[in-house]
């Protein structure tokens, strides 16, 4: 069997970057046959020096700093963006009308009027497409997701999801991008929430409508030196001038879904002692599901139609006989880490360009969580109940 090489350009070679590297290599050392043999081909950033480091680091063949000339050359079969946000929407549609395949960094964009400009692009190219909320990928998220389409916890009533970290609780934590409105689109809802909606739409359906408190504790931060953006806890500054944090910093939303099911919603990256603290609480007419990512491998599952005397959550270490098992580690034991999600969202991806059909979560899938995102910033700012729009 030959199967087919197909040349990668990445644009970004930052955080994304290295995870996003690291799958193309690994993911046929874990699936085999794989569906393509990504080739890492030309890596992409804003300056030649920059890109030549991500070059030798990363293991392409080719650094440039022109995205433009690299998306048009005949030779590069897959854009992948892994780039600040403000930059999403332009490269995808080059990289659309190009007639390349995409994955693109969530969120997808920074505003709903990008998202579907973008989503618009690819339908019209006839392109693959995929938006990174790579969380789905995780084999218990999968398992909880298996079990919810059994029927194994019946119809779902209520979905409690939470995405806490702590790295930009030191208001001496740099001004990075991720706090600049122009270029992120929005602070916590878009960069932590959206993975929290990407998973309600996942496991529970379409969010119908919100009720969302936002806000911005850490009101200024100080402005980052050097050439090269940081997550905030890497870099830290006491001295030097300030300049205005212009997105929230927080978000706790009740959600009504088109289902029927309630929920809630909380997000913040100011939670000090919380890493990548996602959670995940659901009860159904038959059961509960619980999830913990910083305790990746295990899902909590109970089941109400256990005996009386064995009623209560048991623990499913996932393995080999669970979602992608056959394809990860053959001991459960073994554990996955954060790379795992990425090289299974990369099998997913190639997947779908092997057979034609979209993979999900796609530009439609990043663009409904654009919609949810755009809600919850209303309603923060209306204190109103806010309706999702379509
Ligand atoms: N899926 C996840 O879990 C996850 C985690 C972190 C970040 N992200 C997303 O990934 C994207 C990138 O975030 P990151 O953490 O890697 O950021 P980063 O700041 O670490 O890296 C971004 C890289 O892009 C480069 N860049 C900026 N503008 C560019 C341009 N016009 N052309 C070429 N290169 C450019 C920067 O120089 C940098 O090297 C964002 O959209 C972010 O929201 C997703």
């Amino acid at each position: 069997m030959m199967t087919k090489v197909m040349n990668v350009a990445m644009i970004g070679g930052g955080f994304m970057g290295k995870a996003h590297a690291m799958a193309y290599a690994a993911m046929p050392m874990f699936f085999w046959p794989a569906p393509a043999i990504p080739h890492r081909k030309v890596v992409v950033d804003v300056t030649d020096s920059a890109a030549e480091t991500a070059r030798l680091r990363f293991g392409f063949d080719e650094a440039s700093s022109d995205w433009r000339a690299v998306i048009a050359r005949p030779d590069i079969d897959v854009v992948d963006i892994c780039t600040p946000n403000n930059v999403h929407a332009e490269i995808a549609i080059a990289a659309a009308k190009a007639g390349k395949h995409i994955i693109c960094e969530k969120p997808l964009a920074r505003t709903v009027e990008e998202a579907r400009a973008m989503a618009e692009a690819v339908k019209q190219a006839g392109v693959i497409h995929m938006v990174a909320f790579n969380y789905r990928r995780t084999p218990a998220v999968a398992l909880a997701k298996k079990y919810i389409d059994e029927g194994r916890i019946g119809r779902i009533l209520n979905f409690r999801g939470t995405y806490l970290q702590d790295w930009s609780a030191d208001e001496n934590g740099p001004l990075s991008w991720r706090f600049q409105k122009k270029i992120a689109g929005s602070g916590t809802v878009g960069d932590i929430g959206t993975h929290v909606v990407d998973l309600a739409h996942y496991l529970v359906g379409p969010i119908e409508s919100v009720n969302a408190m936002t806000r911005t504790y850490v009101k200024t931060r100080p402005i980052q030196q050097g050439g090269v953006d940081k997550l905030g806890a890497s870099e830290k500054s006491s001295g030097g001038e300030r300049a205005e944090v212009d997105v929230d910093d927080e978000v706790v939303s009740m959600l009504k879904f088109e289902s029927g099911a309630i929920g809630s919603l909380e997000a913040t990256r100011n939670a000090w002692g919380r890493n990548n603290f996602i959670t995940l609480e659901i009860h159904g007419t038959k059961g509960s599901i619980a999830f913990n990512y910083e305790r990746r491998d295990e899902l909590q599952v109970m089941f109400a139609d256990d005996p009386a005397d064995a009623r209560g959550f048991r623990t499913v270490y996932t393995g080999p006989a669970h979602p992608y098992g056959q394809g990860l580690w053959p001991i459960p034991g073994l554990g996955i880490g954060y790379s795992e999600t990425k090289i299974v969202e990369c099998h997913d991806f190639f997947s779908a360009i092997a057979t034609g059909k979209q993979p999900s979560p796609n530009f439609n899938d990043g663009l409904s969580c654009e919609l949810v995102a755009d809600a919850l910033l209303r309603s923060g700012e209306t204190g109103l109940w806010e309706a999702v729009g379509k």
